[in-house]
C-alpha cells in the first residue's frame, strides 16, 4: 500500500472541515475525489502534502511509503515534496513565479532533488510529456506570456519531472480543451503503467469515467460514498452522486 489515511480530522480554527476521513491507495492506482465546492477536497490534498495554514489543526494518521506524515518535520517534508509526492495546484497562475522564466522553474523542481543529469533536457522532456509541443520556446518564456491552459500544463510538467510515486492533481484539466484534457489523462494512465499513483480531484464525472480505478465522494468534510468506478456508475447510492452522474 502506498498511502493509508486513518481517522483524519482537520479544523480551521473552530471549523471542522474534514471529519473522520479514511482512505487507502495502492501503487498503480488512480483515486478520484469528487464533491461540491467547499466539501474539503483540496484540504485532503494539503493535509497529505503538509501545506496547511498555521491555524489548521490536523489529527489522525497519514502513512505514505511506510512513513507517518502527520506531524512530520518541515525539513523531512521538503525531501518528499516534488520528489515522492507532488501536486498540481487548482490555480496554476498563483503557483508560478512571475519573475522567473518557465525553464528555470521547471528545472528547479528537478535540481532540488537530483544533482547529476541534464536538468534542461529533463525539463524539455517534462514539458513535452505535458503536451507542450514548442517546449523550447515555452522554456524561454515568462509565465505572463502564457495562456491559462499552458500554465496548467507547465505545472503538470513541474509535478511530474521527478517521476514521483504519487501525484496529487487538483482539477488539473479544467483550463484545457477536450483534446489536451485527454492527453493529460493519458499521462496519468501512463503513470499507472509505471506503478505510480494519482489522486485526482475533479467535478467532472466524464474525467472519472476515463481514469479512475476508485472514487470517493465528499460532502461537508465526510466521505459519503466510496467504491470502484464501476460500482459508482452502476449503483450510485448517494443523491449527490446520482445527480453528478445524471449530468453527463
Ligand atoms: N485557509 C483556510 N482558512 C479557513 N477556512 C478554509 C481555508 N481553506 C479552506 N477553508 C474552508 O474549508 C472548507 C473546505 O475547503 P476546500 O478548499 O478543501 O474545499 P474544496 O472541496 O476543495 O472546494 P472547491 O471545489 O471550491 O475547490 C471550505 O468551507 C472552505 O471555506
Ligand atoms: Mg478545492
Amino acid at each position: 500500500m502506498l498511502l493509508e489515511i486513518k481517522g483524519l480530522n482537520l479544523w480551521y480554527g473552530d471549523r471542522h472541515v474534514l471529519k473522520d476521513i479514511n482512505l487507502t491507495l495502492d501503487r498503480g492506482e488512480v483515486l478520484c475525489i469528487v464533491g461540491e465546492s467547499g466539501s474539503g477536497k483540496t484540504s485532503i490534498l494539503y493535509s497529505i502534502l503538509g501545506l496547511l495554514p498555521e491555524m489548521a489543526r490536523l489529527e489522525g494518521s497519514i502513512r505514505f511509503m511506510g512513513k507517518e506524515l502527520v506531524g512530520l518535520a518541515e525539513r523531512e517534508y521538503r525531501r518528499l515534496r516534488g520528489r515522492h509526492i507532488s501536486m498540481v495546484f487548482q490555480e496554476p497562475s498563483v503557483y508560478l513565479d512571475p519573475l522567473f522564466k518557465i525553464g528555470v522553474q521547471v528545472e528547479e523542481a528537478y535540481k532540488a532533488h537530483f544533482r547529476e543529469g541534464d536538468a534542461k533536457s529533463k525539463a524539455l522532456e517534462a514539458l513535452r510529456r505535458a503536451g507542450i509541443q514548442e517546449a523550447e520556446r515555452i522554456y524561454q518564456s515568462y509565465p505572463h506570456h502564457l495562456s491559462g491552459g499552458l500554465k496548467q500544463r507547465v505545472c503538470i510538467a513541474i509535478a511530474t519531472i521527478c517521476d514521483p510515486e504519487l501525484v496529487l492533481a487538483d482539477e488539473p484539466t479544467t483550463a484545457l480543451d477536450v483534446s489536451l484534457q485527454s492527453l493529460i489523462l493519458q499521462l496519468f494512465r501512463d503513470m499507472k503503467k509505471e506503478n505510480r499513483s494519482v489522486i485526482l480531484v475533479t467535478h467532472d464525472f466524464g474525467v472519472v469515467a476515463e481514469v479512475a480505478d476508485r472514487v470517493i465522494v465528499l460532502k461537508d468534510g465526510c466521505i459519503v460514498e466510496e467504491g470502484d468506478v464501476y460500482e459508482i456508475f452502476d449503483k450510485p447510492k448517494h443523491p449527490y452522486t446520482q445527480e453528478l452522474i445524471r449530468a453527463i
